[in-house]
Order: structure tokens, then sequence, then C-alpha cells
């Protein structure tokens, strides 16, 4: 018998043909995320799943469908999966690495850069026709040449954003659990603690996984410690930031500006949040450029194939069980 797949997604096709040519594969018809009890409906058959960021894959989801051996995630975050349940039943896990880190990386910047130049608003600006004239305070921003980068995180990703603020000139400060003697070698990076961070940096930036010590690492006193002229970023996970408190600092202009492409609850934003003027809201695209969703896709796929086959993935999440 051929192993069935389940993609709960519409992927890029490189990810869908290479499943159809390892077994029978079942792609989610409606253009949606699903509930977990829809996952469990259209699931339930298959050996292995291509999973989204946005599936709940939960314990209640793992018992509702014994059949089910392997999950692989088109996300370098795994924070949608139970993994400590996976494990438990056997089913693997495995994510995407690597490939997109270059596309979070350079989106990291865009909104880094929106921010600082105020650009959504300046295009909002002259498409309503209101531009009549150059003027010498017209839609001033502020420098990013020379400043100050924090990035909270030194994996792959916040390491790359290192790299391009290293390109404008920017000094780069990082906290991170573990030392990482490459950044500060390649960037002149120092590591801080994240108050110091929080307190000298011009710029700040989210490069860290969601997990139960990471969840509103930015709270109320961590906002507090920013400077009134500061920006905070985030291109990782919504969770890191407790939004309430976002939405107040930026309110009240106690930080300058933020630059989200995550959400704490998303796709759910804060009620006021899309009204204020110092903030630029992306919808979760991270990693959206045709060349790095290929290579997710085919990633995935290919992990998937070899996981339920009973083999190793490329990128395991619970490597213990191989
Ligand atoms: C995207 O958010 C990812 O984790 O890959
Ligand atoms: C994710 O790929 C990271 O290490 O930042």
């Amino acid at each position: 018998m051929p192993p069935k797949f389940f993609i709960t997604r519409q992927i890029p096709s490189i990810g869908i043909q290479r499943l159809k040519s390892a077994g029978e594969v079942f792609i989610n018809p409606l253009d949606r995320e699903l509930t977990a009890a829809e996952l469990i409906t259209m699931g339930r058959d298959s050996d292995g799943w291509l999973t989204m960021l946005t599936d709940p894959i939960t314990s209640e989801v793992l018992q509702s469908c014994p059949k089910l051996r392997a999950v692989s995630n088109l996300a370098v975050g795994f924070n949608n999966i139970d993994v400590a349940a996976c494990t438990a039943r056997k089913v693997g896990v495995s994510n995407t690495p690597g490939v997109l880190t270059d596309a979070t990386a350079e989106l990291t910047f865009a909104l880094l850069m929106a921010v600082a130049r105020r650009i959504v608003e300046a295009d909002k600006f002259v498409r309503s026709g209101k531009w009549t004239s150059w003027g010498p305070m017209l839609f001033s921003g502020v420098a990013v040449t020379g400043k100050t980068l924090g990035i909270i995180g030194a994996g792959r990703i916040g390491s790359r954003v290192a790299e391009f603020g290293r390109g404008f000139r920017m000094n780069i400060l990082y906290f991170s659990r573990n030392p990482n003697p490459d950044l500060e070698r390649s960037c002149s990076a120092k590591r801080v603690e994240l108050n110091e961070l929080l307190t000298r940096s011009d710029f700040v930036s989210l490069h860290t996984p969601l997990t139960d010590q990471t969840r509103h690492i930015i709270g109320a006193a961590q906002l507090a410690l920013m400077q009134s002229h500061a920006i905070l970023i985030n291109t990782s996970r919504g969770p890191l930031i407790d939004e309430a408190a976002l939405f107040a600092a930026l309110k009240e202009k106690r930080i300058r500006a933020a630059g989200l492409d995550v959400y704490e609850f998303e796709p759910r934003i804060t009620p006021g949040l899309t009204d204020l003027d110092n903030v630029v809201v992306l919808p979760h695209i991270g990693s959206a450029t045709e060349e790095t969703r290929n290579r997710m896709a085919a990633m995935a796929a290919d992990d998937l194939i070899a996981m339920v086959a009973g083999q190793r993935p490329q990128n395991p999440v619970n490597p213990g069980l191989w």
C-alpha cells in the first residue's frame, strides 16, 4: 500500500509533485487554515501530514489520528506542535530551517527601513493626493546608518540581520542564551543582558523561537527600558511581545515606532493598533519569496517522505526517534 499524505494548505507545486511521486496525496480544498476538528476529519486516514504554522498539532489531535506517523511543518518555528506528545506517540516531526534565513532577514530589514523612513505613511500620502510640494520637514524619519541594533536571539536569522546591519555600519548588540563567537567575530557584535540591550539600542529586533521561556520576553517593564526614540521590529513570533503593552507604548509615544510581521493572537490584531501611524503591519510574510517557499515545500515534502518510510529526516525536531 502506498503511503497517504495530507497537505493542510495549497503549497508550491514542487512539494505536491514530490509527495505524489511517493504516495497518495490529499490537499485541504478550502483556501484557509483548519481547526483541530477539521484537521482530524481531513487527515485521519493519512500516514503523514505536511502542516502549516497555523495548524494546532495537539495531543488531542494526535489521539484522534492513530495512523499518523509523521508531521512535517512548513516553517522553521514549530510552536504549533506539541512535540513531547508527538515523541510519546512516536510521531516524527521535522521543520524547514536554513532555507528561509535570507528571506526572513531581508523582510526584517525591509520593515526596519520602512519604519525608520516612514515609507508606508508617505506612500499613502502620495496616493491620497495630499502631496502639493516638496517640504523641508515632509516625512522626516530617522537615520539607520551608524545606529545601535539590538538583536534578541542570535541564531541563523538573527545573525543574518546583524550582517545586514553591519552593511549600514550599525553597532550590534545581542542577547542570547549562549555566546555566538562567529557573530562576535563577523559583526563585532557584543553579547549583553537583555536590559542593557533594551536601554542602549536604537533598533531592537526579535529572532528567538516561541517557548514558555520566551513568551512575553518584551512586556511593559521591557518597553519601559527602551529609549523614547527606539524602534521595535518583530518578524519571529507574535507572543514574544505583550501586544497590549506594546499598543499602549506606541500610542503614548513611549517608544518611537514598531514594525510587525507577527501578532500575539494572529490573524487578530489588538484593536486600535492599526489606527496608529507609528507602526507598520504586515501579514506574517517573513519567508514569503517564491524562491524560499519553493525550497521550503521541497524540503518539507522530502522529509515527510523519509519519515513515513521510517527514515530519519534531514531536519528532525525530535531526533531521538531515529
Ligand atoms: C515562519 O514563520 C516560520 O517559522 O518559518
Ligand atoms: C532560525 O532559523 C534561526 O536560527 O534563527
